[in-house]
């Protein structure tokens, strides 16, 4: 279906504080496309109930980690006057559309799922048995931005076969039923570095377990001590003299998700831009110190207005609350739309009024005849 408007869907799993792959990955983009001021409306999601498919056994993690994103969302500049904020958990129409959804997708289709086919293995659901609710969570996310009407997804890159398998859904339903729901399109940062950003010891995944993050919500030392005691960088440029890499080398990736050419004229005006930089540290001559320092400026130039930021929105809580709360209806009211469209387009709306009373009758007398 096209409704003319232009609609944003996104989220997160409220399953800890966002870091900088989060940031680079999404979370930035969403802010300058809901300041572009080309949508009608932008919906962002505190995915609870997702999270809540793989911590079945630890509410309490969701529970607290709610505020942390959420204070994770305000502080990099979501302005709750422009978008939506609001909690998964407490938007029925989510739980209704998914049961509808489960009768579209086979079970060989979700085994196929390669984001969730890691997850499963990072998580040891292979030994231990996959909870049915994990294993379907796509299907859930389907409904998440198919209630919203969304047109486009901004997510980072491992999210894209969830929009495929929500685009799958979407055209079965429409084929079945008729046109009733929208087909949505990931949207993905352009910068490759920027799709995947690496944990600061180079592995593929930022996860807290592994210690390897950088979150949003950092104090500077905590940054630093990051950056300058585990960032991995070229294991064969031993002196400053040697020639080194760039590639596979943590610090110019995250130069190159981070960086632009006005942090060199501020920070390091010796190197008019990265590649310069890039040049000079392949030729040798160059040391990881003067790399790591000028990264670590880069960054804190990112991250201290989000910092103060926080510190304002910490301090008044009951603000936030609120806000959570009047997103939340709101998207009570978009979603709860969704769904009676959907149950109309399925035939299943038996209560919006009496006209199957009729139906059932002509039926009976049908039959008698
Ligand atoms: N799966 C997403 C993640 O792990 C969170 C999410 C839930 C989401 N529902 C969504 C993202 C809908 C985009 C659209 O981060």
């Amino acid at each position: 279906m096209n409704t003319g408007k232009n609609i944003i869907l996104t989220g997160d799993r409220p399953t800890g504080r966002l870091h900088l792959g989060h940031y680079v990955g999404s979370l930035k983009r969403r802010v300058e496309l809901q300041n572009s001021g080309k949508f009608d409306a932008i919906n962002i999601l505190i995915a609870d109930d997702q999270a809540l498919t793989d911590n079945a056994d630890n509410p309490a993690k969701i529970r607290d980690n709610m505020i942390q994103v959420a204070l994770d969302y305000l502080s990099v500049g979501i302005d709750p006057n422009k978008s939506t904020i609001c909690v998964q958990s407490a938007l029925p129409a989510l739980h209704a559309l998914t049961f509808y959804y489960m009768n579209l997708v086979t079970t060989a289709r979700l085994s196929r799922n390669p984001t969730v086919k890691a997850e499963i293995q990072m998580r040891g659901f292979a030994d231990e048995g996959l909870p049915a609710g994990f294993f379907s969570y796509p299907v859930s996310q389907a409904a998440d931005i198919t209630a919203f009407d969304a047109n486009v997804v901004p997510v980072g890159e491992d999210q894209l076969p969830m929009i495929e398998q929500t685009r799958e859904i979407v055209e079965k339903f429409n084929k079945i039923y008729g046109d009733t729901l929208v087909l949505p399109k990931a949207m993905i940062p352009e910068n490759e570095t920027q799709r995947r950003l690496p944990g600061v010891d180079g592995k593929a995944k930022m996860s807290k377990s592994l210690g390897n993050c950088i979150y949003l919500s950092d104090d500077s030392k905590t940054v630093k001590k990051q950056v300058n005691g585990k960032m991995f960088t070229d294991p064969t440029h031993l002196r400053i003299e040697d020639p080194g890499h760039t590639e596979g080398n943590v610090v110019f990736t995250y130069l190159d998700a981070f960086c632009t050419d006005a942090h060199f004229a501020e920070f390091l005006p010796e190197y008019a831009n990265l590649d310069e930089l890039k040049a000079h540290y392949r030729r040798g001559g160059l040391g990881d110190g003067t790399c790591k320092k000028f990264l670590i400026n880069v960054l804190e130039s990112e991250l201290a207005p989000i910092r103060a930021a926080r510190a304002n929105w910490e301090a008044d809580i009951d603000a936030v609350y609120d806000i959570l709360r009047e997103g939340t209806e709101k998207a009570v009211e978009t979603t709860n739309a969704t769904l009676a469209r959907v149950r109309k387009a399925m035939r299943i709306n038996y209560f919006d009024d009496r006209s199957i009373v009729k139906e059932w009758e002509a039926l009976l007398k049908a039959a008698k005849q």
